[in-house]
């Protein structure tokens, strides 16, 4: 869906839409409490816990979310958690597959297919098993989805929003959640407030979104010329669309190098912008907004106890690592 140009995007994107709208995500709300619930309660326990908050905490819940609204089982969730550090991962050592040679742009190229190989038989078995059986899940919707002649639109095209959602779909997320409890480590007074008053939340994710930007970039191409703040562009360029850049920009934010929860007004541009904006936006706030809900007014204290790493990557990725103390009090 990212590669393609209206009106065949538009038409590729409203398969889904609706689904994706707020309205609809309403529905989802019990569950995705109940999911953040779990990840608590599986995941620490009462008193003082010492844990990488990435590998050991925000990894997991967005993935669940996600999957469990998609549609793939929980025991395929490891399957889909190590596709997605494949493909998101080809300049970090850390996700390389060991059927590609070592770190090269040639090497990135070979991961890059052999996972979307990987996705793709699997993603096969899955528009069948939909096409055959509809349940309620976003994979029966987009597996069963037909185009204006009837027909069901090409595997090719399942598989694409298969992907986008088993990759941008959790990452990003987890990216955020981590960075923010990393923020509101750093940043007592903060913290304080927003546990005080859970109506702040929203403003948190907001302004969580701005600070990680997990997706760093995409590529684009002018479709007609254009001056850009004096800058002419001529048909054809190639952009690089600089997101983290565009949300530290001086001239939109104040003190932009500075984490605010009362950040007004905070029109980041994490979700890009246009008609290819990320479709998940809602879900992905959703779902921050809940676990902060919940896991804020039960934390005491959060406090950062070693080294951050960060993913090696120029595309979607945040904190590899980050040990922290969390205080459940
Ligand atoms: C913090 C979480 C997220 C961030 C920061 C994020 C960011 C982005 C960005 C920057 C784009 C490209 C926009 C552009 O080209 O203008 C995008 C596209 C997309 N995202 Fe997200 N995303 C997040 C979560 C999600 C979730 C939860 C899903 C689905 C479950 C999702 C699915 C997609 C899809 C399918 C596209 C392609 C849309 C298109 O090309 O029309 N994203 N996202």
């Amino acid at each position: 869906m990212t590669y393609l140009d209206p009106p065949e995007h538009t038409m590729v994107k409203d398969i889904a839409n609706e689904w994706f709208r707020p309205a609809s995500l309403k529905k989802w709300e019990d569950r995705i409490r109940e999911l953040a619930r779990q990840a608590i309660a599986e995941r620490l326990r009462p008193g003082v816990n010492e844990l990488d908050v990435v590998g050991d905490f925000a990894l997991f819940y967005p993935l669940h979310v996600v999957m469990s609204l998609f549609g793939v089982p929980a025991e395929d969730e490891p399957r889909m958690m190590a596709l997605t550090q494949e493909f998101f991962g080809t300049a970090d050592p850390e996700a390389q597959r060991e059927d590609v040679a070592a770190l090269t742009p040639e090497a990135a190229a070979q991961q890059w297919s052999a996972t979307i190989r990987d996705f793709y038989a699997y993603f096969d078995l899955l528009v069948e098993s939909r096409r055959a059986e509809p349940k309620d899940d976003l994979a029966s919707i987009i597996a069963n989805a037909r185009r204006p002649d009837g027909e069901f639109f090409a595997k090719e095209v399942s598989y694409g929003w298969f992907v986008a959602i088993s990759t941008a779909g959790h990452d990003t997320t987890s990216s955020t959640l981590a960075g923010i409890l990393e923020a509101l480590a750093h940043r007592p007074e903060q913290f304080a407030r927003v546990r005080a008053n859970p109506a702040l939340v929203p403003d948190l994710v907001n302004e969580g979104l701005r600070w990680v930007s997990p997706v760093k970039h995409f590529a684009r191409q002018a479709t007609q010329d254009y001056v850009l703040r004096g800058q002419q562009i001529t048909k054809g360029d190639r952009f690089m669309l600089l997101y983290q850049s565009a949300n530290r920009d001086t001239d939109i934010f104040d003190a932009s190098d500075e984490f605010r929860l009362d950040r007004k007004p905070n029109r980041h541009i994490a979700f890009g912008y246009g008609p290819h904006m990320c479709i998940g936006q809602h879900l992905a706030k959703q779902e921050l907004r809940i676990m902060l809900e919940e896991l804020l007014p039960r934390l005491t204290s959060i406090e950062v106890v070693g080294d951050r790493r960060v993913v090696q990557t120029n595309f979607v990725g945040g904190l590899r690592r980050l040990p922290i103390r969390l205080d459940l009090g």
